[in-house]
Order: C-alpha cells, then sequence, then structure tokens
C-alpha cells in the first residue's frame, strides 16, 4: 500500500500467541518499557501491538468500541500515549466483519467510525481480522477500512489479517502493507513448516509497502533453540515482518540472542526489499537465496529433517558471479572465512539452518539470476 509505511517489513511484538485473551494495559506497558531496556527497540523492534479481546462486548450509545475497563482501566489513548512517550509505535487490532474471531463487536459498516476513533486514540497499526465476514467480498471488506484509515490523515499501517483468503497476495498491495497467507501458526515445527512452504513460493508478490506475511513468531514460545533460530532465519530470509510473538517480559536469555540477532535482522530489513527464494529443495535438505543492496546474498540451508545432513549449492545457483574468492559470513555461529571455492557447503543439524551472508570478491562475471526451483509450489 503506498501510504508511506512499511518500507521494509515491520518490526515489533502482538501479544496473541503468548497470551490470547489474557491482555491488559500492565502487560503491554511492562513489554514496551522492556523492548527499550532489552535492546529491541534499537535492533528496530518499533510496533508494540494489542490484538484480540481489548473491548468491551457492545459498542456504546453514540456506536463508539470501548476498551474494556478491567483490563484498560486507563482507556487506549493513555496506553498509546505510554507506548508513543518510549519512542514506540502503538497497535490494534478489529475486525473485517461483524464480529471479532473472539466474539467482539467488528466494524463491518463501521468503518469510519472506528477509523477516526483510532487515529484520535494515536494507533500506529491495524490488524485487521476476517473471523465473520459474510457475503461481501474480503477485498471489498478490507478496502473499506483502508480508505477510512486514509481519510483520518494520520498514518496507519494496515496488516490484513485473512489467512490468506482470495489470494490475498494477488490484491494485497493495493490495500495493505503486509498480509497473511497462511492459517494461525502455533509453537511447534510443523506449523511453523507449513506456513513457512506456504509463503516461500510468494515471493513475487512481495517489496517495499506490501509483504506476504507466515504470521507471527513462536521464538521463545516452546520449540528448541534450534527450532526457533530456524523460524527466525526463514522469516528473515522471506522478508517477512519480525512481530515476536513471546513474553519478552520473561524471555530466556536464549530467546533474547535469536531476537536481538542484528545480522540476521538486517537481512529481514535490507533495503532492496526482496523476498527471498528456494533456489532448491529435494528430500526436505532446502537451499533458499535473498539479494541484498549491496551485492551480497543472504544464503539459508535449511535441514526439515530430523538427522543432520550436509547441504551444498553454488555461487551460480544463488545467483552470485564466478569471482576470485567468496567471503562467507556465518550469521549464527559469528565466523567468517574466505575461500576460493564457488560451492557452499555445511553440516545443518536436524530440523537447523546454517545462514550465510555470502561477498564475491573480484567478480569476473556479471551476477546471474538465481536459479528457480522447479520444486517450488503453493
Ligand atoms: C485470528 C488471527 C489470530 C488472532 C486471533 C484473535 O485467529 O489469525 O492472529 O488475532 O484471531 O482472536
Amino acid at each position: 500500500l503506498s501510504n508511506g509505511l512499511a518500507v521494509t517489513p515491520p518490526m515489533g511484538w502482538n501479544d496473541w500467541n503468548a497470551f490470547g485473551c489474557n491482555v491488559s494495559e500492565a502487560l503491554v506497558e511492562q513489554t514496551a518499557q522492556y523492548m527499550v531496556t532489552s535492546g529491541m527497540k534499537a535492533a528496530g523492534y518499533e510496533y508494540v501491538n494489542i490484538d484480540d479481546c481489548w473491548m468491551t462486548s457492545s459498542r456504546d450509545a453514540s456506536g463508539n468500541l470501548v476498551a474494556d475497563p478491567a483490563k484498560f482501566p486507563d482507556g487506549m489513548k493513555a496506553v498509546a500515549d505510554y507506548v508513543h512517550s518510549l519512542g514506540l509505535k502503538f497497535g490494534l487490532y478489529e475486525e473485517a466483519g461483524t464480529a471479532t474471531c473472539a466474539g467482539f463487536p467488528g466494524s463491518l459498516g463501521h468503518e469510519t467510525q472506528d477509523a477516526n476513533l483510532f487515529a484520535s486514540w494515536g494507533v500506529d497499526y491495524l490488524k485487521y481480522d476476517n473471523c465473520n465476514g459474510g457475503s461481501e467480498p474480503t477485498q471489498q471488506r478490507y478496502d473499506a477500512m483502508r480508505d477510512a484509515l486514509a481519510a483520518t490523515g494520520r498514518p496507519i499501517l494496515f496488516a490484513l489479517c485473512e489467512w490468506g483468503a482470495d489470494s490475498v497476495w494477488t490484491w494485497g498491495a493495493q490495500t495493505g502493507n503486509m498480509w497473511r497467507t497462511t492459517s494461525d501458526i502455533s509453537p511447534n515445527f510443523g506449523s511453523m513448516l507449513n506456513n513457512f512452504h506456504s509463503n516461500v513460493a510468494l515471493a513475487q508478490y512481495a517489496g517495499p509497502g506490501g509483504w506476504n506475511d507466515p504470521d507471527m513468531l513462536e521464538v521463545g514460545n516452546g520449540m528448541s533453540a534450534t527450532e526457533d533460530q530456524s523460524e527466525f532465519s526463514l522469516w528473515a530470509q522471506m522478508a517477512a515482518p519480525l512481530v515476536s510473538g513471546t513474553d519478552l517480559r520473561n524471555a530466556s536469555a536464549a530467546t533474547m540472542a535469536i531476537y536481538l540477532n542484528k545480522d540476521v535482522i538486517a537481512v529481514d530489513q535490507d533495503p532492496l526489499g526482496k523476498q527471498g527464494t528456494e533456489v532448491s529443495s529435494s528430500g526436505g535438505l532446502d537451499v533458499l537465496a535473498k539479494p541484498l543492496s549491496n551485492g551480497d546474498v543472504s544464503v539459508v540451508l535449511f535441514n526439515e529433517n530430523t538427522t543432520a545432513a550436509t547441504i551444498s549449492t553454488t555461487a551460480a545457483a544463488v545467483g552470485l558471479p564466478s569471482a576470485s574468492s567468496y567471503t562467507l559470513n556465518d550469521l549464527w555461529a559469528h565466523t567468517s572465512t574466505t575461500s576460493s571455492s564457488s560451492t557452499f557447503s555445511a553440516s545443518v543439524p536436524a530440523h537447523g539452518v546454517v545462514m550465510y551472508r555470502v561477498t564475491a570478491k573480484g567478480a569476473t562475471s556479471a551476477s546471474p539470476s538465481p536459479s528457480v526451483s522447479a520444486s517450488a509450489s503453493v
């Protein structure tokens, strides 16, 4: 969406994955504070997002949505003001139908009134769900809120949460800044893998202002550290929004080290804005390549299987030129090796990744296009 927002994939936090309906002012404010003190804000995490269940079960006498006074005793504007006082941005959730997924009032038919209310509270990001849409076409219902948000004059990032309905990737870039490509993620490797497979094939639709969204990050919510690292790497390689869904206040040092890996974040946030593609995939061993703005290529070797395996690729396959040498920066081991070999190979643990940022030195040919995988499919 050309509203000047999401020039790189949005980064932030959302309460849903870890807390469901147990959201509160204290949780949101403590998390925002921790995002500053932990270094997340400095690393690029910006949006503090409240999901479903923040409101009362009916509108007030004027038809306005009301923040649940038990959960948000000071009201939504106070929470937004607090988040803004920390230099962060504030996100809220609504629905493009008659009721949210948890049964609270939806915005269908109230788009202008709700958009105006959100703008008056200081909302910077709206996640817009699709549980109870009825017969009106999805795109039409989403466009109505897009236009209502634009009419407020406040820049509000518009996140479409339609779970990939109606091939949203074909129209998402006109309507929103990101769009869900899958059903809800859960904190296990199989769910993460499904969302990865669906999302990775949609690279052509993503770019500055509009991103494919394979759902929020489950890092810290119960997968192994290796699997958490894989999710974070794959999401960055796919230029996906990096929205943490864990209880950051109680996150382990290992979890925080993943969220704060600046080199992996830089791949996600690279200004070229290209979603990485699968250049080969065979027997659960995948090679992904993402071209970067300075000519480097980010390469992820991903082992979907339950035993360690060696995964190999070549400079030509990932879109690098012939060169006298290649420097491989390992973005998790934080080591760097330079060699004249144009074959890149590593032993990759079960369910794990090896992620290299590769620089070609002394190029002797132009960069080829990365090869397109015959096996990539939605
Ligand atoms: C849907 C969305 C989730 C979350 C819930 C809230 O399932 O996909 O991300 O917002 O609704 O009810």
